[in-house]
């Protein structure tokens, strides 16, 4: 048996080369290995205020760059958590058993809402609960989360746990694995920051989506140094972001591109960076495009893709809802 692995996205801002080098070309690769669901939790979004026409756009980009990149819809399941009903109505069953001073606990909530203020919403408290849901009724193995998120993987287990020892073993306990990508990509503006999607600065990351004139002006503009020698130095954290990002797209070793760049100046080494960042994507590119060339046809796999994880969803929510003692509707 294939271990069960659940993986979930939001669908905010933009899919960036971190995202990609340092998860979605793994999930893309580990399809034989894993039973893959991922999830496109939009009801994660809106614990934060999101326009509506955007959050519809983000939510099927989201998938289609999965597919583009590789997710093969007969091999793994990719959905919009609002599809599968059960998400929400678990989280509300979960609710009534996570005593809230375990979600007093949460570092991401206390972070979150200092920068909120009063706009903060019960959802984004909530939050937690909604990604318990989300794991727990896969029976889900593993969670490969990045260090932000262990808590919530690990809060999880608490929930389980702490559900299992009323009503005995209704959810199995899935384990968080922080995926030892190689690569953590740093911004190109600020070397010392982790590529984010929701960084306001137009030159902090290359979008998977972002034109061939885009991704040559950003990697331009990237922060080095006042130095000369292109060579991997993790204490020249501007240039040895860039030396990772052409590793991985070049697929050459340190070794080789050490010496292909002897000599050279930052901004020729700058050059061919672009180059192979844009050769790296185009595949992607264009298959997202021919994808999303019939937005029906992206939303017929989304619909396959809830249509295959709803059974499974649904006889957890069952069992939930037997052991607690709700009456099953005839
Ligand atoms: P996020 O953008 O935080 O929702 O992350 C989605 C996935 O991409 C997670 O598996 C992260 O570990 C991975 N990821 C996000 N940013 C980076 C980055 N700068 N470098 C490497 N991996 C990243
Ligand atoms: N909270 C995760 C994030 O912001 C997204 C997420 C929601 C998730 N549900 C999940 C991740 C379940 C893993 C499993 O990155």
């Amino acid at each position: 048996m294939k271990k069960r692995v659940f993986s979930g996205i939001q669908p905010t801002g933009n899919i960036h080369i971190g995202n990609y080098l340092g998860a979605i070309r793994h999930w893309a690769s580990s399809q034989d290995q894993y039973e893959n669901i991922f999830c496109i939790v939009d009801l994660h979004a809106i614990t934060v205020a999101q326009d509506p026409k955007e959050l519809s756009m983000k939510t099927r980009e989201v998938a289609g760059l999965l597919f583009a990149a590789g997710i093969d819809p007969r091999r793994s399941a990719v959905f919009v958590q609002s599809h599968v009903g059960a998400h929400s109505e678990l989280a509300w069953i979960l609710n009534c058993f996570i005593p809230i001073g375990w979600m007093n606990r949460m570092t991401q909530y206390k972070e979150k809402s200092e920068k909120q203020k009063e706009q903060v919403s019960v959802g984004l408290f909530d939050y937690p609960a909604l990604m318990a849901a989300d794991i727990l009724l896969y029976e889900t193995d593993q969670v490969p989360v990045g260090e932000d998120q262990k808590q919530h993987v690990e809060l999880t287990r608490d929930i389980a746990q702490r559900f299992n020892s009323i009503y005995g073993a209704v959810f199995k306990l899935p384990e968080p694995v922080i995926p030892d990508v190689g690569a953590r990509i740093m911004g190109l503006d600020d070397p010392s920051k982790k590529m984010s999607k929701s960084d306001a600065n137009p030159g902090h990351a290359v979008n998977l989506l972002d034109s061939t004139d885009a991704i040559r002006s950003k990697i331009m503009k990237a922060t080095t140094d006042s130095k000369r020698e292109i060579c991997f130095d993790e204490k020249r954290p501007g240039i040895y972001n860039l030396l990772v990002i052409y590793e991985l797209f070049s697929k050459m070793s340190r070794k080789e591109i050490t010496a292909r760049f002897e000599g050279k100046g930052y901004a020729q080494f700058k050059n061919e960076l672009a180059e192979a960042i844009i050769e790296g994507l185009r595949p992607l590119q264009l298959r997202y495009r021919e994808l999303t060339a019939d937005p029906h046809y992206l939303d017929s796999l989304l619909a396959e893709g809830s249509a295959r994880v709803k059974p499974v969803a649904e006889k957890t929510l069952s069992a939930v809802q037997k052991a607690i003692g709700l009456v099953p509707p005839i």
